[in-house]
């Protein structure tokens, strides 16, 4: 599909999807403090001005509690169908205003994250005050393989 053509969100679009992380690159230094309660008004403060709002927006309507990001890294089909159309440009199938230098170290940024969440899951979350969406994370990855790298 054309709006996959970066695959910025989408790390496998492929039918079955299955809950990956790499321990090593999870226990970089700097990371816990990063992450710990992350919500989603901290987070869109890392990725460019054109993907704010549709970050933002993707993050309450995705089924996830809106600061779950453990939720939100295993639902990345239901995310990148409501954030991609509306960050890429026509050319890449949507109707937003990135550029693709300006989409480009986006990658980079939620590879990181969600290689923490899906490593770490509530462990960062715990005695953090916003509402979690544990049981839907849960019945996602329920129904996955893990494969873990190091
Ligand atoms: C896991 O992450 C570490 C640190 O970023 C990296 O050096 C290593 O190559 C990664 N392992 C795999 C299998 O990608
Ligand atoms: C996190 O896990 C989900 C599946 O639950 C997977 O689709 C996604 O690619 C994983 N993210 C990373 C960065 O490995």
């Amino acid at each position: 599909m054309r709006l996959h053509v970066l695959g910025l969100f989408a790390f496998s679009s492929i039918a079955s999807a299955q809950l990956t992380f790499n321990v090593t690159k999870a226990h970089e230094t700097g990371n816990w403090d990063k992450y710990v309660c992350l919500t989603n008004k901290k987070f869109i403060e890392r990725v460019p001005d054109c993907l704010k709002k549709c970050q933002s927006d993707a993050a309450k309507k995705d089924g996830c509690a809106e600061d779950d990001f453990a939720c939100h890294c295993v639902n990345t089909q239901a995310f990148s169908d409501l954030v991609e159309p509306c960050a890429f440009p026509p050319e890449l199938g949507g109707h937003g205003t990135c550029t693709t230098d300006e989409l480009g170290p986006v990658r980079g940024i939620i590879t990181d994250l969600c290689n923490f969440f899906n490593a770490s899951l509530y462990s960062a979350y715990e005695d953090c005050p916003q509402p979690l969406s544990k049981d839907l994370t849960h019945s996602i990855i329920e129904c996955e393989e893990t494969v873990i790298t190091y």
